[in-house]
């Protein structure tokens, strides 16, 4: 298994771009499922769970075209297996994806109950109830969900809660249904519009996406369509925290701004000094000399992401005074905070609160990965820390984050790669 050795203490000075959405991809993939024609998406990023997503695919029977430079062109025309086994889903949460698109185009769905990150139970009991709303049978049995519908059609359906890919494998069920489905307290997330736009490219009828309810009217088929997918919004805020804390000076390009207000605005509360250009498309991060004690508390967008809390702890325990970080979205997600305590972190948990107290400096000693986003805090905080962090189980990085050590070693991290 690869290990990351980071040598703190390198202030990261330079320009890199962003890669294409890890979340705004994995939908848009699976929406081939839908389309009995060419699906052409650009600014794939190169990681482990898009590789699970195209072998997901590849073995429904999506025919699967990968050009460097021109993306990645994928065909729904020969889809002829409907089952999502073990071995696949039980590495990724979203392969839970797939499930509304075979439904809708092909009458039945069989995925296996989803794994991924070890954050907290996840059910999926809203996907389930959202398409049972729309005229599915559903079984469970076996460790599989067994989906069934002749033809679905439209419904009315009211989200207990914010689901980000709950929303999304509604919408693309929705796009092949009867009639008009209206969703209610939808997820809002840039990658819910992302798929949206791209759904709508393909000939859906989607209004309202970016707002809580979704207006879908249901389609016969849909047609050849070309998409962008938008810049990665948690990974440009990793790399601008990384810049903060290493009292760097780092431009990011090939990202969008405007899906990073409430990011960008706790970092400046925390004390950097962050331009943005929207024109260009850029932002640049750097470090006022003291940073500052924050709170912060996770929400569905436009809130503050939950995929960044464990970034900023890194953040908030070089900072002066005490702050917080309070989890809404997610039971168990501060399993990062055994390992950041290991490089000297004085970080507290009571129920669903961090709170952390500054300290001067982090210490390097060796850790080990948890979760994909609890990784990425553990490079941060090994870019900051005196002397070695060796990062054990970095293959959840690799699910989430494109070439981490190439893109920081760009900005002059002392950082490599071991495999081992
Ligand atoms: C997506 C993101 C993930 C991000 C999360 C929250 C993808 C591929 N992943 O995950 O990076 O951390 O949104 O922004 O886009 N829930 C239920 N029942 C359901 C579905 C969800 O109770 O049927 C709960 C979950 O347990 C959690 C909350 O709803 O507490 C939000 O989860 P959800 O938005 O569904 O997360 P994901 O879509 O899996």
């Amino acid at each position: 298994m690869d290990k990351i050795i980071v040598r703190g203490g390198t202030p990261l000075r330079g320009s890199i771009p962003i890669s294409g959405a890890k979340n705004a991809t994995l939908p848009a993939l699976a929406a081939s499922l839908l389309s009995d024609t060419k699906l052409h998406l650009t600014d794939i990023p190169h990681l482990k769970d898009v590789t699970t997503m195209l072998e997901l695919l590849g073995q429904h029977g999506v025919s699967i075209t990968i050009d460097e430079k021109l993306g990645v062109e994928i065909d729904g025309a020969g889809v002829n297996n409907t089952c999502a086994p073990y071995n696949l889903v039980r590495t990724m949460r979203a392969s839970i994806l797939v499930m509304g698109p075979l439904l809708a185009r092909h009458g039945r769905a069989e995925i296996s109950m989803p794994g991924g990150c070890a954050i907290g139970s996840r059910p999926v009991d809203l996907h389930l109830r959202g398409l049972e709303a729309m005229g599915a049978k559903i079984e469970l049995s076996g460790g599989y969900i067994r989906a069934t519908a002749k033809k679905l059609h439209g419904a009315h359906f009211v989200f207990d809660l914010v689901t980000v890919t709950g929303t999304e494998n509604l919408m693309m069920a929705a796009t092949l249904a009867d009639g008009l489905t209206i969703l209610e307290n939808a997820a809002c997330e840039p990658e819910v519009v992302d798929l949206a736009t791209c759904l709508n490219k393909m000939g859906a009828k989607i209004e309202g996406a970016g707002t809580s309810t979704l207006r879908i009217e249901g389609v016969e088929r849909l047609i050849r369509a070309k998409h962008t997918i938008l810049p990665d919004r948690i990974e440009a805020a990793t790399f601008m925290v990384a810049a903060a804390l290493t009292d760097g000076d780092v431009v990011l390009t090939n990202t969008d701004p405007t899906i990073l207000e409430s990011p960008i605005a706790k970092l400046r509360d925390a004390g950097a000094l962050v331009d943005v250009d929207l024109d260009a498309r850029t932002i640049r991060t750097r470090s006022s000399g003291r940073l500052r004690a924050i709170d912060i508390k996770t929400f569905p967008y436009p809130g503050f992401p939950t995929d960044l809390q464990a970034q900023m702890l890194v953040l908030m325990s070089l900072s002066e005074g005490s702050g917080s970080v309070t989890e809404t979205i997610f039971e168990n997600r501060f399993m990062h905070v055994s390992e950041l305590r290991r490089l000297g972190a004085d970080i507290q948990v009571r129920g669903n609160t961090a709170s952390v107290r500054g300290v001067g400096g982090l210490r390097g000693a060796p850790v080990m990965a948890t979760d994909l986003r609890a990784s990425a805090s553990l490079v941060l905080a090994g870019l900051a820390a005196e002397g070695e962090t060796e990062i054990s189980r970095v293959y959840h990085i690799d699910r989430g984050y494109e070439r981490i050590e190439e893109k920081l070693m760009t900005l002059g991290a002392n950082i490599k790669r071991v495999s081992g």
